[in-house]
């Protein structure tokens, strides 16, 4: 018997890089998905990969952006599954990579809007669902940057300085109610949207610096994200709530 065997578990963000990896960790521990994102084609294409290796997954196009979506979402996956006992908030816009002084109020609204309000109302109609079948796991991906800043990323530190915050809330919310709810904290992983942040020298021009913090001197696969995700989802972890657990070479301790 596998870690996950039998759990309903939801994903957002599923066709990106860490999104992607961490589905393919969730299905081969036995969890049964739920995946969701913005880009149809390739979230669909997932689906159907874990489908035809026997597994059990459906693909749900939504956007974040919009309380109604993620109500449906949670729902889709109560009525298809029959309940949900995990979810992985794991959807991210990057930053513009502009300082304070020049990020306009649109900028940093699209980013906390999908990095931070987005997570807490996933929280809010999963922690509804799991309350009706007694209990479950929620795991949210910040960064390291919810505990240390880096320059030109103002929204996105803000952000997820913010989801570590909404976590260690829910936590203590519903502890008691059989809910644990945790984010990870990866460094920087090799994804599109690392590949994104690359092109432009306000991102790049830090990648060295970045890559030396990494105690390891490498970045992340992102399975080894997955692979975090999967610990925290799983009855193995079942007194682990409210954390901020790093995956991330020894960057934050260095
Ligand atoms: N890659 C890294 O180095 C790194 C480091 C720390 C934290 N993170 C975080 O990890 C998470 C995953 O990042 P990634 O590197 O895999 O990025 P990615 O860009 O490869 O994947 C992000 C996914 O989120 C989806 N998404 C974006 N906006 C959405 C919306 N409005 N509704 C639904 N889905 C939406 C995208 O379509 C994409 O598939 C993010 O929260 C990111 O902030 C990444």
């Amino acid at each position: 018997m596998s870690d996950l065997d039998g759990k309903v578990i939801l994903i957002t963000g599923g066709a990106g890089g860490i999104g992607t990896a961490s589905c393919q960790v969730l299905a081969g521990a036995g969890a049964k998905l739920v995946i969701s994102d913005i880009a149809v084609e390739a979230g669909q294409a997932i689906a159907d990969a874990i489908c035809s290796k026997g597994g059990e997954a459906i693909f749900m196009r939504a956007d974040l952006s919009s309380e109604e979506a993620i109500e449906a979402l949670v729902d889709r996956t109560v009525s298809h599954f029959g309940r949900i006992d995990g979810a992985f908030n794991n959807a991210g816009l990057e930053q513009h990579n502009t300082s304070i002084d020049q990020l306009s109020l649109a900028q940093w609204n699209a980013v906390m809007q999908i990095d931070l309000t987005a997570v807490f109302l996933c929280i809010k109609h999963q922690a509804r669902a799991m309350l009706a079948n007694g209990g479950g796991a929620i795991v949210n991906t910040a960064s390291g940057l919810g505990q240390i800043a880096i320059p030109n990323a103002g929204e996105y530190v803000a952000a997820k300085h913010g989801v570590i915050g909404v976590t260690r809330a829910a936590a203590a919310d519903f502890g008691a109610k059989g809910i644990r709810v945790n984010a990870i904290l990866p460094g920087i992983v090799r994804t599109p949207m690392i590949e994104r942040l690359s092109q432009d020298p306000a991102f790049s021009g830090h990648i060295d610096g970045l890559r030396k913090r990494h105690m390891m001197q490498r970045f992340a696969e992102p399975t080894e994200i997955g692979e975090a995700a999967r610990w925290l989802l799983s009855d193995r972890a079942s007194f682990v709530n409210g954390i901020a657990l790093a995956v991330d070479g020894g960057a934050l301790a260095n």
